[in-house]
């Protein structure tokens, strides 16, 4: 089959589009699907880069959010041969233990995503355990459906299992232009909130208002932009601050976070070390929390929302699958504003 792959650790330039082994169905457990999209999320960045102690099998291929036709159902009692299906993109990888028995699957040290631990959907084919697999209705097109998956689940868990969003919170999203915090931005108001957007540009602003943002803030021409974030709430800061950058933005955060709020966090795309002034944690009485991912009960709840409420996620760009180093391009210099899907 052919698959967009690595034989090296390395840059976009180590990427190669062609054949590769089909994957050998284990038809007692798992199903084959026929992969038809497959989106891009930072997480692909990072493991093409590679990173110390991460020892995959080369070559090896990645891809978390997989839409496709099932091609082989195996055993399976309720999916059949053509059904259109998405894949949850975490997985339990080994023995139970006291997080994923109490339903945390995402905090077992077995969690594992897909095309991190093992190989993902950058390909024509591959097997997934058959309790992974969800229908999809047909008003959404692979594409559509691919999208959401993985920063749906972690939005979701970020927002509604972790920071307890409530209608009438207002969430401040900082990079309000990146995959996943540009779904926050959906679900956040989906779920009745009043949505700050932090961007990078005028026409990511725009973006993000017709997304539903409520107000869009600009941090390179305002670097100081906490204080418009105070100002915009009235003088109080936002109840929920979604800071995934880390580095670059934690300090000011903190500042813009209201007395008692809460600021979630699930990654550092600009750095993990971050600046903190400790006043601003015990003085304004704050919560720092981290999430990932999620678990199979946050997938699902993920999945009912998405189908009932309509929510269909930004598309910046489809792109073929043998063109797929464009792809990562994109993200890689942060061109675009939502999701870049790779088409199979
Ligand atoms: N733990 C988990 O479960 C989990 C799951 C998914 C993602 N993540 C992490 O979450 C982060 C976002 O993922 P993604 O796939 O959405 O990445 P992405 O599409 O590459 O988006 C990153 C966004 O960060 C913003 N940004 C970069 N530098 C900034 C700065 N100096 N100040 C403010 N914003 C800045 C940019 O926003 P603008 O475009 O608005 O400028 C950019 O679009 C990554 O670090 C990823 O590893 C973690």
């Amino acid at each position: 089959m052919k698959a967009l792959y690595f034989q090296e650790h390395g840059t976009v330039n180590n990427l190669k589009f062609g054949e590769i082994n089909e994957p050998v169905l284990d038809s007692n457990t798992h199903v084959l699907i026929r992969v038809r999209a497959c989106s891009l999320n930072h997480l692909d960045l990072w493991v093409l880069a590679g990173w110390r102690g991460l020892e995959l099998p080369l070559p090896h291929y990645g891809g978390a959010d997989i839409a496709g036709e099932v091609e082989d159902p195996g055993e399976s009692e309720v999916l059949q041969k053509g059904d259109r299906v998405v894949v949850c993109p975490g997985y339990l990888d080994g023995p139970e233990d006291e997080w994923s028995r109490a339903g945390q699957d995402s905090l077992s040290p077995s969690y594992k995503i897909l095309g991190e631990a093992r190989t993902g959907g950058f390909a024509e084919f591959i097997s997934v355990p058959n309790h992974a697999v969800h229908k999809i209705p047909d008003n959404r097109s692979f594409e559509e459906a691919a999208a959401p998956l993985l920063v749906g689940l972690t939005a979701w868990r970020m927002l509604m299992t972790q920071a307890s969003i409530k209608k009438g919170d207002s969430v401040l999203i900082v990079g309000s232009g990146g995959g996943l915090n540009s779904f926050s931005i959906q679900l956040a108001k989906s779920l009745g909130a009043q949505v700050i957007a932090l961007t990078s540009s005028e026409n990511k602003e725009e973006k993000s208002l017709k997304l539903g943002a409520d107000i869009a803030l600009n941090y390179l021409q305002k670097p100081d932009w906490s204080k418009d974030v105070i100002r915009v709430t009235e003088g109080l800061g936002a109840d929920i601050v979604v800071d995934n950058v880390g580095a670059a933005s934690f300090s000011h955060s903190l500042k813009a976070v209201k007395r008692g709020g809460t600021i979630v966090t699930v990654g550092n795309t600009s750095g993990p070390k971050l600046e903190i002034d400790n006043r601003y944690i015990f003085s304004k009485q704050i919560k720092i929390i981290g999430s990932t991912m999620g678990s199979a009960k946050d997938f699902d709840a993920l999945l009912q929302h998405l189908w009932s409420n309509k929510l269909k996620p930004v598309i910046d760009q489809s792109i073929p699958l043998e063109n797929g180093k464009e792809a990562y391009k994109i993200l890689e210099e942060g061109k675009q504003f939502g999701k870049v899907v790779i088409s199979v």
